[in-house]
């Protein structure tokens, strides 16, 4: 069995849709328990993140970069540094935003640079980049073409409805491949241990 933490913020609800196609994703790998912990319950929800064996993040891109309540969240980890108590743990991420670029990668990097710091071991999306081609659709799985995780985006007008339906496949598709790796990288450890 092994355990994955979802840890996002979402100030209107377009990342909190995408957080449980994640969700799903890895639900879908047998032997996998998943818990969604909005950034605002992550400081009381401490021992939780520090069981799981894969911590994946995800911030709604704001003017660029991780949300103000996503960044308060990284600064509070720093306990959780300093104990190490993240080391070794897979981590991966994600984000969303209303423009096509929107410079959503910007905060991609940031996401991957807190994994890094805590010693993580990051798993990146793993999927071609679609809508690249002349037969190419909007329908592609990673349409918006990332590698490090995942990317959404949100017409600025709609609520959830405004995502198109292959960034929610795209995002359970980071899920599945989170998990897959952390019940690989879990019985790894677990046969070291023998
Ligand atoms: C303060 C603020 C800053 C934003 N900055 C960006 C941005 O830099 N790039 C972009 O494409 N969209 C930007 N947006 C749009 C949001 O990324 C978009 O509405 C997203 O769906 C919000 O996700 P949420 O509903 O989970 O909060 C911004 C929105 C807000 C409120």
């Amino acid at each position: 069995m092994s355990n994955i933490a979802i840890v996002y913020h979402s100030g209107f609800g377009h990342t909190q849709a995408l957080a449980e196609a994640v969700a799903a994703g890895a639900q879908a790998v047998s032997g996998t328990k998943v818990s969604l912990v909005p950034v605002a319950e992550a400081e009381a929800r401490e021992a939780e993140l520090d069981a799981a064996d894969a911590i994946v993040f995800g911030s709604p891109t704001y003017m660029g970069s991780v949300s103000a309540d996503f960044a308060r969240f990284e600064e509070w980890t720093s306990k959780r540094w300093m104990a190490r108590a993240w080391q070794n743990k897979l981590a991966s991420g994600f984000t969303n935003s209303a423009s096509w670029n929107g410079d959503k990668q910007n905060t991609l990097v940031q996401l991957m640079t807190l994994a890094m710091q805590h010693g993580m071991v990051w798993v990146g999306l793993g999927l071609a980049p679609g809508f690249n081609h002349s037969k190419s659709s909007i329908e592609d799985l990673n349409r918006l073409g990332a590698s490090i995780g995942a990317m959404a985006q949100s017409n600025a007008d709609q609520g959830v409805e405004g995502i198109a339906p292959s960034d929610f496949r795209t995002f359970e598709a980071l899920g599945r491949r989170v998990a897959e790796a952390a019940g690989r990288w879990k019985e790894e450890l677990l046969a070291k241990a023998a």
